[in-house]
């Protein structure tokens, strides 16, 4: 019986030294360290060499950040690059039109003399990473001030930055992992001529829409295609029809073997953001405060758009785009809140607290350096909470009304215009400046729309928001009608001249410096300047300080984790920096009596099939070879045409883009979302609910080379069969 009890207490121990299978989001500079023995249990046949390696080519040099927030990935030696659709969205919607809507119609270039440039999109390969803990912190010590400590290592980072790139056409970056306890520095390659080559249509790109977003079972071909190119010596040039395909060290071999359950996996990419490390503090005011709040404002927003959306084309047009970012994150949220719930993740942290503040507390030392660190988050957090929350308000409530938003932007004119040392040209520059953004968002707005938007938000943050934190404006102003918004919302949307277009560039046209007081007068001004100076005088003051603080109590916490926890492996969190999450293929039980396959196939697209809804139209040629069977080389083994498959990788927004590869390092699939039940995994990763979602390489390839017939590009591709 005691024997037993011990084996049981050895292996839970055991355990909790073990981060869970599938979670966590590693240094690919450290993986042979830390992860490559666990990979090879796992079933992996590759080395850590061949995934990071800095003396040969290895993965990494295949892998991209795309634009500011999404991965990609090098598929021939001509720097073809896969990412997702939705990734490249913005991208596909500039070179549309009415005459060639590419958004909906789907683009193959024919030759690469078709392939579209894309000003102001570059990709960034990682040449190396290193750790310079050491000369980061040089001249740093425990007792000064967050402030000043930051302000050394800005000032070390700044000399090592500029040795690391000394002579080359490299930039480079120091960023601080484990909240502060650690730097590593990152040298990169940046390429800025990178064209659009393919894009299947909506129907497929976004098939399921909003709808399906965030979900299992998913049917989405969620890619889209660009090729880097390069000046003739192989290196970043601007762009110019004179640069020639970028060759690159390293591109993925694409595996057309198909995937079974349990089959080892690893995406590698550029996660944003997470926050494991938390105290309860901080996950109570993410799912429980802001959370909440967020969510259903975004609600009244979504509710008034997608109703106009439903019954006017043009409206759709205009508002798809800005719905989609709405609803991503209002689902996400949801998600995250429900499974944190579910999880007792509150509860979980605070019983960890237990024990931290038992193990502080049980020598002088740590007593001394850690003891204080809990009771002092609960403090600043509990101060904090109603700040985080007024700001929500703000940020997700007022600033969701676009005439509000735009009128934001005018500040800057108003304060130059108002400044005598500013000379008139640099006004007319603003000027022209302006009117650019005026096409943008007049282009996408529908003044219908947002009076609605207007009153349902301003009443919710009349009715919500703590007085002592409105916006005085606001404030005022809603009691100047006595709180009738309906009536304060038809005088605003009547007298400014924001709300009108027409008015608004008549305005601009014949614009002179003392016509700023119209500005000053309008009613959307009044408001958008009452919201800036608020948040500038009140909120960022509180804002900095509580992170200041924030940031330094977090640096200790995580270094007395670390320290409490000696055995473990800890993964630093999220930052953008290229990162190997690893686990296996993998069904899921979403709910009780309810069990998920760990794929999908295109029977399931004709299931969800329905002509009167949007997100459900299928492709009628895509249809057509459904019929015929006509999958080719494409098809698994069962003779299905696989879609799209889950796993147990832990990743996050960033990772969209993400290849996903087999043990043997093929390519295999394309990360682009999670299911919805593990959507916490930024706060708390749970073994039994976290999947990544990944489109099947093999139907990806079957859009290029069977429907959109660009069979060129599959040409240039290193296929294994
Ligand atoms: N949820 C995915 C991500 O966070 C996909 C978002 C784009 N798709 C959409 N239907 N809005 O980026
Ligand atoms: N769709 C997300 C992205 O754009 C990935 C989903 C996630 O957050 O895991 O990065």
């Amino acid at each position: 019986m005691k024997t037993k009890l011990i084996l049981i207490l050895l292996t839970l121990s055991l355990f909790a030294n073990q981060s869970r299978a599938g979670e966590g989001m590693w240094l690919p500079l450290l993986l042979s360290q830390l992860n490559e023995k666990e990979m090879r249990d796992m079933g992996m046949r590759i080395t850590a060499e061949d995934i990071y390696s800095i003396n040969h080519s290895s993965l990494k040099d295949a892998i991209v950040l795309f634009g500011g927030g999404c991965t990609g990935e090098l598929v021939s030696d001509q720097g073809l690059l896969l990412t997702n659709h939705h990734c490249g969205y913005g991208n596909i919607q500039k070179h549309s039109s009415l005459e060639h809507d590419y958004l909906t119609k789907g683009f193959w270039a024919q030759r690469m003399e078709e392939e579209l440039p894309n000003p102001g999109l570059s990709v960034t390969f990682l040449v190396r990473m290193e750790d310079v803990t050491t000369q980061a912190m040089k001249g740093v010590n425990d007792k000064m001030s967050q402030k000043v400590r930051d302000s050394i290592i800005r000032a070390n980072s700044k000399v090592l930055v500029k040795e690391a790139i000394k002579g080359t056409q490299y930039t480079a970056q120091i960023k601080p992992f484990y909240n502060g306890n650690q730097f590593y520095l990152f040298v990169s390659e940046i390429f800025t001529d990178v064209r659009l080559v393919g894009a299947p249509p909506s129907n497929i790109g976004k098939f399921g829409g909003d709808t399906d977003n965030w979900m299992w079972p998913r049917h989405t071909g969620d890619f889209s295609m660009f090729r880097i190119y390069a000046g003739k010596d192989n290196k970043p040039a601007e762009y110019s029809k004179d640069n020639v395909p970028y060759h690159p060290a390293k591109h993925l071999t694409i595996s057309l073997k198909g995937i079974q359950e349990g089959d080892f996996t690893f995406v590698y990419g550029f996660p944003g953001t997470t926050q494991e490390y938390v105290p309860s503090y901080a996950v109570d005011m993410t799912a429980l405060e802001r959370n909440p709040i967020a969510i259903g404002l975004r609600q009244q927003r979504l509710d008034i758009i997608d109703k106009a959306m439903e019954n006017d084309r043009l409206t759709r047009i205009q508002y798809s785009a800005k719905a989609a970012g709405i609803s991503n994150s209002w689902k996400k949220m949801i998600g995250e809140s429900r499974g944190i719930k579910l999880l007792d993740g509150i509860e979980k942290k605070q019983s960890f607290e237990q024990d931290f503040q038992k193990w502080a507390q049980s020598n002088p030392e740590t007593n001394a350096k850690y003891g204080q660190v809990l009771p002092a988050f609960e403090k600043i957090y509990g101060a904090y909470i109603p700040v985080n929350n007024a700001y929500t308000y703000l940020s997700e409530g007022l600033l969701g009304i676009e005439m509000v938003r735009f009128a934001y932007g005018f500040n800057n004119l108003v304060k130059k215009c108002n400044d005598k040392s500013i000379p008139d040209l640099e006004i007319s520059k603003l000027i022209d400046g302006l009117k650019q953004s005026a096409a943008a968002f007049y282009k996408n707005y529908n003044r219908q729309v947002d009076t609605q938007l207007f009153e349902a938000l301003m009443t919710t943050y009349s009715q919500s928001c703590e007085t002592g934190l409105q916006v005085p404006v606001v404030k005022e102003t809603a009691a100047k009608y006595k709180g009738n918004i309906k009536s304060w919302t038809s005088d605003v949307y009547k007298k400014s001249v924001f709300s009108d277009s027409t008015k608004f560039y008549a305005l601009l046209a014949g614009f002179e410096r003392r016509d700023v007081r119209k500005i000053e007068k309008d009613p959307s001004y009044i408001l958008a300047s009452g919201i800036y100076t608020f948040s500038q005088n009140t909120f960022y003051p509180l804002v900095s300080a509580f992170t200041a603080a924030n940031d330094s109590l977090q640096r200790l916490y995580i270094a007395a984790q670390m320290e409490m926890q000696a055995g473990k492996r800890f993964y630093p969190d999220a930052n953008s920096t290229l990162r190997i999450a690893y686990g296996n293929v993998k069904s899921y039980k979403p709910a009780d009596g309810v069990e998920y396959k760990w794929y999908t196939t295109l029977d399931g697209i004709m299931q969800k099939e329905n002509p009167e809804i949007y997100d459900y139209v299928v492709e009628p040629k895509l249809k057509e070879l459904y019929n015929r069977h006509d999958y080719g080389r494409y098809a698994d083994a069962d003779r299905s045409m696989h879609v799209g498959f889950i796993a147990s990788n832990h990743t996050t927004a960033g990772n969209s883009g993400s290849p996903v590869l087999n043990a043997d390092g093929q390519l295999i699939g394309i990360n682009f979302d999670r299911c919805w039940e593990g959507t916490m995994s930024d706060l708390m990763y749970d073994p039994d609910q976290c999947r990544n979602i990944s489109l099947d390489i093999r139907y990806c390839l079957f859009i290029i080379d069977k429907m959109a017939g660009a069979k060129r590009l599959v040409d240039e591709m290193t296929i294994v069969q």
